[in-house]
């Protein structure tokens, strides 16, 4: 499906997330797999992304990298992170494609427009009503990829899988980072 890539261009934006983890003992743990996400957006060619969770900006510059014409809406609760985010993406100048949105995921979900091509959820585990939200806001087509799916608890996670599970909704298309992270396609507006 999608090509494999080798080189990390935002290594150093991962590397910088994992010290800022260290210093700040705050929940930004990096995504392990961007290559996997700019190869992703690299076979989908999506216009429009929306990303749950920049922390600093990791991720958002790997999907963005995978598609030169893909604009990237980014959020993040933490005004740390939104500030440092910035600063990462102004240095590898992606300020024009990625715009980050400074608020809680349920908030500033609620301003966005719908019609995006892929969707990346990578804030702690993923709550039903969000990831329910964010497909409101997916194309039919649209790739939903949603991480952390190992840490959810109880009736939440067990909802969340059932949700993800039903074919009638979606296409499971892979798994990335060891089957942590789910990918899946839209198939209606059900
Ligand atoms: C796992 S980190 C994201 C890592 C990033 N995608 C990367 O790979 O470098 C999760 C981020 O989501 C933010 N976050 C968690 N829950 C949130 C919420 N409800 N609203 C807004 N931001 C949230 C945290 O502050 C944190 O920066």
């Amino acid at each position: 499906m999608a090509k494999i890539l080798d080189r990390d261009q935002f290594a150093d934006v991962q590397q910088a997330t994992r010290q800022h983890l260290r210093q700040h003992g705050c929940g930004a743990y990096t995504f392990e797999d961007g290559l996997a996400l700019t190869a992703l957006s690299g076979w989908k060619r999506p216009q429009r992304v929306l990303e749950l969770g920049t922390a600093l900006g990791y991720t958002a510059c790997c999907l963005a990298h995978g598609c030169a014409s893909a604009r990237v809406d980014t959020i993040e609760g933490d005004a740390t992170h939104v500030a440092l985010a910035r600063e990462q993406i102004a240095r590898h100048a992606l300020t024009h494609r990625i715009a980050v949105h400074h608020g809680q995921f349920d908030e500033i979900l609620g301003q966005l427009e719908a019609g995006y091509d892929l969707a990346f959820f990578d804030g702690f585990a993923p709550p039903p009503p969000i990831i329910a939200r964010v497909r409101d806001l997916l194309a039919i087509g649209g790739i939903l990829v949603c991480a952390n799916l190992q840490l959810g608890r109880g009736s939440a996670a067990r909802q969340l899988a059932q949700d993800l599970d039903d074919a009638s909704r979606w296409q499971d298309l892979a798994s990335i980072e060891s089957g942590r992270t789910a990918v899946r396609l839209k198939l209606n507006a059900e």
